[in-house]
Order: C-alpha cells, then structure tokens, then sequence
C-alpha cells in the first residue's frame, strides 16, 4: 500500500493534507443524501477512512454540476459512476498517460467537390454502429475506436454488423507503436490490422482491461483492412465529408475535467487545448448536425451505456474543439 501512495492523489488522505484538493468541504446533510443515494445506486461500498474521502470529491463534483448547469451552456453536467473519482485519479486510469504521436497520423483523404447531406447519423441509416462497449480502467480507448470504426465499415461494406477485439489491439499491436492500456491510436491500429491478417471477433478473443500476452489465431480473423485513410491534420471540413459520405470516423481529443461530468447537450469548452501533443482520448463520430445555429459531432464514447446520453455525447463542430480534427482516421475493409 504504502509504495502506491506517492502515485495516487486520492490516497494523500492518508498521509495527511490532501495533495489535490485544498480546504475540506463542510458537507451538508442534504450532500450527504445524495451521496448515499448515489452509492446505492452505483453499488459503492468503501470503508469508513474511504467513505469520508469519497464524499469530499463527490459533493466538490455536485458542486461543479449544479453550478455549471445554473448557467447558461450548450451542454448539462450530470453525475455518472465517475462521480466520486478526481479528474487527476480519472485520468491515471482511463486516460493516455503519455502523448501520442498524433501528428504522425498523415493525412491521405482525397476531399470530394460534390455535395454532402447537412446531417448525418449512420445509428438510424441501418445497422451499421455497434452497442456502446466499456474500456473500463485501462487507457485502451483507441481500440474501441478502432473497432468501432472497422465494424461499421464492414458493415457498411457487407451488411454484416461485427463486434471485433479490442483485447487483441491490447495485446498484439505493440510494433505500430501502440502501448496496450497505456495508448495508442486508431491509425496505427488500423496500419497493424492490415499488416497483420485481420482482426479476431470479440467472442473468440474476450475483452479484459488489461495488458496480457498477444492470442491472435490468424485462421480465427473475421475483419481485414485493405486501406487506412488520414485525414489532414485540422481538416474538419474533410472529417464532416468522411462521416458524410464514407464512414464514421475515429478521433482523438482532449478530455478535461468539464468533459467528465457531461450529461447532455452539445459540448464546448474553453479549457481544453487544440494541439495534436494534448489529446489524451479517442472516440468514433458516427454523425453530425447543428442544433439552434451550433453545429455539432455525434460520437460514440467507450464508458458504458450509464456514461453522457447512452454511452454518447455531442461536441460543437466547426472549431477543432479540444484538438478533434488532430488526427482523424477510418479504415477501407478488405471484403
Ligand atoms: C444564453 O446564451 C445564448 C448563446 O450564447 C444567448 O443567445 C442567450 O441570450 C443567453 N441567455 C441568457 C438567459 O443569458
Ligand atoms: C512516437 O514515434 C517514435 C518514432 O517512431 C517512437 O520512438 C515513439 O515511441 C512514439 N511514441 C509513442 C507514444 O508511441
Ligand atoms: C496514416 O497514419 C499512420 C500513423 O498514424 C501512418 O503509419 C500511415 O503511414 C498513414 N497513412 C498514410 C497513407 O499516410
């Protein structure tokens, strides 16, 4: 225990004053209701030393929320199962700890001159986007990205909707400078899938949340990639063609404490950066539209179906917000 302490802001109770927040909050008993109901609801047990900790950084989050949601925003903040997680305890466990080399990502998208529909949604087109799935605590977010964006190609390619293996993204594509829970990004998951004789399903190679030993069975692959396409870095134009025309779309962006409490609307936020070095999470865009004069993405997330609207959210488009149009991406199947 004692050699995990220096690592983790959220033990620092332990050891005397917090390293993340400051003063303790003076806790109403109303909080405290709502605390308990939210433990309830989320199954949360926690010993006492831990409860008492929990319900500091839950009732600064109730805070955040009804302050936020007071005001006059695109979007509202909400409680989630992250609720009694700091942004800096949230961030060890499910974000990229290191930067990814998205400026890599080069682009190779051939920008059409034709139209594109004003709005899109490839959920309602058929049945071309897969449940939202749960990356749980390991930054693996770039492999449900990654096989978000190959099962609708292969969907839309085929009418055969997939549901592929982020374990073997975690596991296996190391050489394309991937980094299991550690990061990744779904252009360099696409390049190892098309060197490496596909991808297997997710029932033959079960998702863990964890980095484990490679497992891949070239005879058990049932997706192939023929092409990857880039797009060039701050395109969003090209993204929205992509998405409109083509495919949903892989992405990475910065997360930032505001993004974490989301419950719904559309996205937009001062605090996050727009350079390729500050994106630390990768997401699907499976659609666009505009909403009262705000164009906005629709984005399958990898936290479940209890995170934001379904497993979903909205981001403002039209502005690289927090970095989205750093690196782009979608996979041409091999079918
Ligand atoms: C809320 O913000 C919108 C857009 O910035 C603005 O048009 C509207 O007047 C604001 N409403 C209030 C009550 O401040
Ligand atoms: C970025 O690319 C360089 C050169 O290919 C590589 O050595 C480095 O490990 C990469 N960084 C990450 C985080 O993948
Ligand atoms: C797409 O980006 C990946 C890395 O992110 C790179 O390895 C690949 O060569 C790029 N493809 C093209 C056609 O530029």
């Amino acid at each position: 225990m004692w050699a995990v302490l220096p690592l983790l802001c959220a033990g620092a109770w332990l050891v005397g004053p917090p390293a993340c927040d400051a003063a303790e909050l003076a806790v109403s008993s109303l909080e405290k209701f709502h605390f308990k109901s939210w433990m309830v609801q989320h199954q949360k047990k926690y010993s006492s030393e831990e409860y008492h900790h929990r319900l500091q950084v839950f009732v600064s989050n109730w805070r955040k929320i009804n302050a936020h949601n007071a005001g006059n925003h695109t979007f509202k903040m909400g409680l989630n199962e992250f609720s009694d997680m700091s942004f800096a305890e949230f961030k060890r466990k499910y974000l990229w700890s290191e930067p990814q080399n998205c400026s890599a990502t080069k682009g190779n998208y051939l920008r059409g001159t034709g139209p594109y529909p004003p709005s899109m949604d490839w959920r309602k087109k058929g049945n071309f986007v897969s449940p939202v799935k749960n990356q749980g605590g390991c930054g693996s977010c770039w492999t449900f990205s990654t096989t978000g964006a190959l099962e609708s190609a292969v969907a839309i390619a085929t009418g055969n909707l997939l549901s592929l293996a982020e374990q073997q993204l975690v596991d296996c594509a190391q050489n394309f400078n991937n980094h299991g829970c550690q990061g990744g990004l779904p252009s360099q998951a696409f390049e190892y899938i098309r060197y490496n004789r596909g991808i297997m399903g997710e029932d033959t190679y079960p998702y863990k949340g964890k980095d484990d030993d490679c497992k891949f069975q070239p005879s058990k692959a049932i997706a192939f990639v023929k092409d990857v396409v880039n797009i060039t870095m701050n395109d969003e134009a090209s993204m929205v063609e992509a998405v409109g025309l083509h495919n949903p779309v892989s992405f990475a962006f910065e997360v930032t404490n505001d993004f974490l409490l989301y419950r719904k609307g559309i996205y937009s936020s001062p605090f996050c950066h727009k350079t390729p070095d500050k994106v630390n999470h990768a997401v699907l865009a499976v659609g666009y539209g505009e909403e009262n004069g705000t164009p906005y993405w629709i984005v399958k997330n990898s936290w479940g179906t209890r995170w934001g609207m379904n497993g979903y959210f909205l981001i403002e488009r039209g502005k690289n917000m927090c970095g989205l149009a750093a690196c782009a991406s979608y996979p041409i199947p091999l079918v």
